[in-house]
């Protein structure tokens, strides 16, 4: 390098220093210095989920836990279209890691069309104190909190609007004490709209499970969720086919009521394991019903286990 180049190098290099000391981008660094100092203050007081999944969520959507929530794994449960029994599955799922002995709750997420309770039979009065809310306990104590427990009555219709309906999620995480949980399962409205998205953008989810049913065009509904999930850098965990079959009540063969399934060539696609593919059966049915759904086993759902205890 000759001398003149030499010299060309270091008046750039004090231009660029001159140009980085202009007032107006100091106070853009200074202002995202200052972003980015709160936003660790507020990942370094939060407790719940993995770091690799509080490390994902953007500082603009970073939301801050409750000091009496520690909860190991948050896992989303969405749908592409309503009626596919996604509370139905998640409410299975929060069961059985349940009676596998760990403690365990449900964000019922849905809203507008809150299910949960009534599958376990749970009614009004929630309690708290300065921390916030506590959930409720089911008879298999799972913890619940859902839209349908606050309600002065359970026939109100929500009618608010998107925004305000998101803002209610991150209240079920910030406003209340969920404890101390291994897994927190978070029931979502069915589709792609405000409450998955923010669900999403804030919460440390560790994946989501979707859940989907042979009727659904399954491969892009499943790539849909998968999409959204992959572009916010959120793993998908597998995907639930429920009301997969039934059985004969005489002979227990298998008929596929909706046609040949296609989830196995669509979860091979994406390279995504299959959870579980469910019966339909009216015993699950009887026992949601009538508030105890827990008491339904269901096999079916044995490779979900799996795949939450690797977590
Ligand atoms: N595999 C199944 N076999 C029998 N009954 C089922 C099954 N899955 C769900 N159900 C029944 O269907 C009812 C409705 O299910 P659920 O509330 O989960 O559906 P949904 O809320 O309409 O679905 P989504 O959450 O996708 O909108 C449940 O209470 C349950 O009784
Ligand atoms: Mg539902
Ligand atoms: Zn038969």
């Amino acid at each position: 390098m000759t001398e003149e180049e030499k010299q060309a190098k270091i008046d750039g290099a004090v231009e660029r220093l001159r140009s980085s000391q202009d007032p107006e981008k100091a106070a853009e660094a200074e202002r995202l210095n200052a972003e980015r100092a709160e936003h660790e203050q507020i990942m370094a007081g939060n407790t719940s989920g993995t770091d690799a999944a509080r490390s994902r969520i953007n500082p603009d959507f970073v939301i801050e836990d409750n000091p009496h929530s520690h909860i190991k794994h948050v896992i989303g449960v969405v749908s592409g279209k309503g009626g596919v029994g996604k509370s139905f599955v998640t409410a299975s799922i929060a069961n059985m890691m349940r009676a596998k002995g760990h403690p365990t709750g449900i964000m019922d997420a849905d809203i507008t069309g809150p299910s949960i309770p009534k599958m376990y039979g749970l009614h009004g009065e929630v309690i708290g104190n300065e921390f916030g809310s506590f959930p409720m306990s089911t008879d298999n104590d799972v913890e619940v909190m859902s839209m349908n427990v606050l309600l002065d009555t359970e026939e109100t219709p929500v009618i608010w609007r998107g925004p305000v309906i998101a803002g209610v999620v991150k209240q079920f995480w910030t406003d209340v004490q969920w404890g101390d949980l291994d897994y927190l399962f978070v029931d979502m409205p069915p589709g792609t709209g405000d409450v998955p998205l923010t669900a999403f953008q804030s919460l440390p989810l560790d994946g989501i499970v979707i859940v989907t049913s042979p009727q659904e065009l399954v491969s892009l509904i499943v790539k849909k969720a998968y999409n959204m999930a992959q572009m916010m850098g959120i793993p998908v965990l597998g995907v639930v086919e429920n009301y997969s079959y039934m059985s004969c009540p005489h002979c227990g063969e298998k008929i596929n009521v909706f046609g040949e399934s296609s989830i196995d060539a669509v979860a091979a696609e994406l390279d995504i394991p299959v959870l579980g593919k469910l019966p339909m059966d009216p015993t699950y049915a009887q026992n949601a019903d009538n508030g105890v759904c827990y008491l339904s086993e269901i096999p079916a759902l044995s490779p979900a286990e799996a795949v939450l205890e690797a977590l």
